[in-house]
């Protein structure tokens, strides 16, 4: 799936592109369906929302599921990124986000490059999310809340917020925001006809299986979802193989260490069977737990 010219202008301006209904729903369901299994393992790769049994992120899935494996190489949420960044990727993260009724708790506001960088040593910013929504996303169940053009302004100053919720996250405080949303649009409104006028946050909503797409940099939270609808989204954290992770601070379920190109499978690749590879079926070795302040040796940063 190539990108058009507007949607690359689109793509700068903004730093994320979205795509109701992208997938369908035959696609979505064999997805959807594969997650309460994940959910009930009792595994490191499966962290919890704050002092409650309910997965706020499971990590990994396409290691050892197969309709998630699928995914991580399906052309419509891989090749847009390799459009955009005009090189090879790699999988560094693999994330299906429960946010699940009443239990989901807020996501802070963040960059994801600024974790990338602080935890994973990751050179650049040329690294990608990708995500899918599992469940229909309305302004009910904590959706995503991008503040449009904030990805312009780089890396900005964070902090490593880790009492908020269940998961380490680097966060940027709330003075910055102000401004950051102020000069995006400020508060937005209602006009004369008590029409919403969007401002300096947007919340792209749609149907199960919409795609969006946004740059590593793009400041982003969301609400906690206090409805009674699950908000289950697969995130794909895309890297080019360029500029891979310099340091294995993380566990290796959170941020993978295998820079090896993604390979996609054709179109229909959901709804057919093709052979994936499942490394981890068995169990997540323990070389993949393992991990470190060093540097990775400069040998490693040329493969
Ligand atoms: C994230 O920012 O990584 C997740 C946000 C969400 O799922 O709401
Ligand atoms: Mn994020």
């Amino acid at each position: 799936m190539k990108l058009r010219p507007d949607q690359h202008a689109q793509f700068e301006r903004d730093g994320y592109l979205f795509f109701p209904g992208l997938f369908s729903p035959a696609e979505t369901q064999v997805l959807n369906d594969a997650v309460p299994e994940l959910y009930s393992r009792r595994e490191q790769y499966n962290v919890r929302e704050k002092g409650k049994d309910a997965v706020r992120t499971n990590f990994a899935a396409h290691m050892y599921s197969e309709p998630f494996a699928k995914l991580a190489r399906h052309p419509r949420m891989i090749e847009p990124v390799q459009d955009l960044l005009g090189e090879a990727l790699y999988m560094h993260q693999f994330k299906i986000n429960g946010k699940m009724a009443f239990e989901g708790d807020v996501w802070q506001w963040h960059q994801d490059y600024g974790t990338w960088l602080n935890d994973d040593m990751m050179p650049t910013e040329r690294a990608m999310n990708v995500a899918i929504f599992l469940d229909d996303v309305t302004e009910h169940n904590g959706p995503l809340m991008f503040i449009p053009g904030s990805h312009k302004k780089g890396v900005v100053d964070a902090r490593h917020d880790l009492t908020t919720t269940s998961y380490p996250l680097w966060t940027v405080d709330n003075d910055l925001i102000r401004q950051l949303v102020q000069r995006a649009g400020g508060p937005g409104g209602f006009d004369a006809d008590g029409r919403h006028v969007p401002g300096g946050i947007v919340s792209p909503k749609g149907p199960a299986g919409s795609m969006i797409l946004f740059h590593s940099c793009l400041v982003h939270a969301s609400g906690s979802n206090l409805s009674p609808f699950n908000r289950v989204s697969v995130y794909l954290s895309l890297c080019a193989v360029s500029n891979h992770i310099r340091r294995h601070k993380r566990p290796e379920y959170i941020a993978h260490r295998d820079f090896t190109p993604i390979d996609c499978l054709p179109d229909d690749c959901l709804l057919k069977d093709y052979p994936v590879d499942l490394p981890w079926k068995d169990g997540v070795p323990a070389t993949a737990l393992q991990t470190s302040m060093q540097e990775i040796a400069p040998e490693r940063k040329a493969a």
